[in-house]
């Protein structure tokens, strides 16, 4: 059993991973904490609300954390991505459940669940990082009771929000560089040239649509998103990173990693947000050394199709 925390700005690719965590019965989803990012605060949390009603899990507590980043602001135009209600638009067809927006914050109620965890809890950060930098910077006491952290973000070769920076390091890149460089506790990063190879096409959302009412309903949220990564990619696609991501949380070595030494770029230039990571070989890096700070497990392949039909089977409801 994987006791399980999703910190998430849903957000269409953070709707799958939700459902997906839901459908696991392997996994002890512990609570859904909020962000700003594909969206702002408010909506992200009402979407997160609605996507647990959605999957029959109101038991599972909601606690909204940062409406911005942790230093400095950082426009944010992600409804170009994800719609302006954060899922294509189709926000308002996810009914309100009963399960409100918990009393405690993002980090006090993190805090809480690590504090009172029997066994290390798993974290799968799949937005900005600023819930999380705020944990470790307020609990520093707690990092012994997080089992690892599955992060999606960062870009190696190539970014998405920029030439070179991934959204959700680009997002809060101060708070990313606390959480991946500045920290020990076992992390894997996810990047978007390990999502890009899990690109899904037409026949296998239909495949999903066709599943069943939460296959519907979950590709019916993606015309906004299908719409981005089609002009991206230059043909009818899309990517759902934070699903592949939270499917390595649950289960470990789904993605295989390589160790590199990182750093993120939090200065004001054209690379702010940048995830620099040291691909020398390691001889070479032990020889010449790296001025990079720390080094990271970053997830680099995997079995495309495994991954893909993983997913199918979980969400095909
Ligand atoms: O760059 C992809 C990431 O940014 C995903 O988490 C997506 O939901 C957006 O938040
Ligand atoms: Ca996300």
């Amino acid at each position: 059993m994987t006791s399980l925390i999703i910190d998430t700005d849903p957000g269409v690719d953070d709707a799958f991973a939700i459902a997906l965590a839901c459908a696991s019965p392997e996994v002890d989803l512990l609570a859904v904490t909020t962000v700003f990012g594909n969206a702002s605060l408010e909506t992200t949390t009402r979407n997160a609300l609605r996507l647990l009603a959605l999957c029959g899990r109101t038991d599972v507590p909601v606690a909204a954390g940062a409406d911005r980043p942790l230093v400095y602001p950082q426009e944010h135009e992600a409804d170009r991505v994800h719609g302006s209600d954060g899922l294509s638009g189709r926000a308002h067809l996810l009914a309100p459940g009963p399960n409100e927006v918990s009393e405690l914050d993002a980090v006090g109620l993190m805090a809480r669940l690590l504090a009172e965890a029997d066994e290390p809890v798993t974290i799968a950060p799949i937005g900005p990082l600023t819930n999380i930098a705020l944990l470790l910077g307020a609990y520093p006491s707690l990092r012994g009771k997080i089992e690892r952290l599955v992060v999606m973000g960062g870009a190696i070769s190539g970014g998405n929000t920029t030439a070179v920076s991934e959204f959700n390091l680009w997002s809060d890149p101060e708070a990313a560089r606390r959480v991946l460089v500045e920290e020990r506790i076992p992390t894997v990063l996810v990047p978007i040239d390990l999502t890009f190879q899990c690109m899904v096409q037409r026949p296998w959302l239909d495949r999903l649509a066709a599943s069943g009412p939460l296959g519907e309903t979950l590709v019916g949220f993606t015309t906004d998103y299908v719409a981005h990564y089609t002009a991206f990619f230059g043909k009818e696609c899309t990517i759902l990173h934070d699903a592949i991501a939270v499917a390595e949380a649950i289960r470990p070595g789904l993605l295989r990693t390589r160790s590199y030494p990182v750093e993120v770029d939090c200065a004001f230039g054209p690379s702010r947000g940048a995830l620099i990571a040291d691909r020398r070989e390691p001889e070479i890096v032990a020889t010449f050394g790296s001025k990079l700070a720390r080094a990271l497990d970053i997830a680099v392949e995997t079995d495309v199709d495994a991954v893909l039909e993983y997913l199918l089977s979980r969400l095909a409801r």
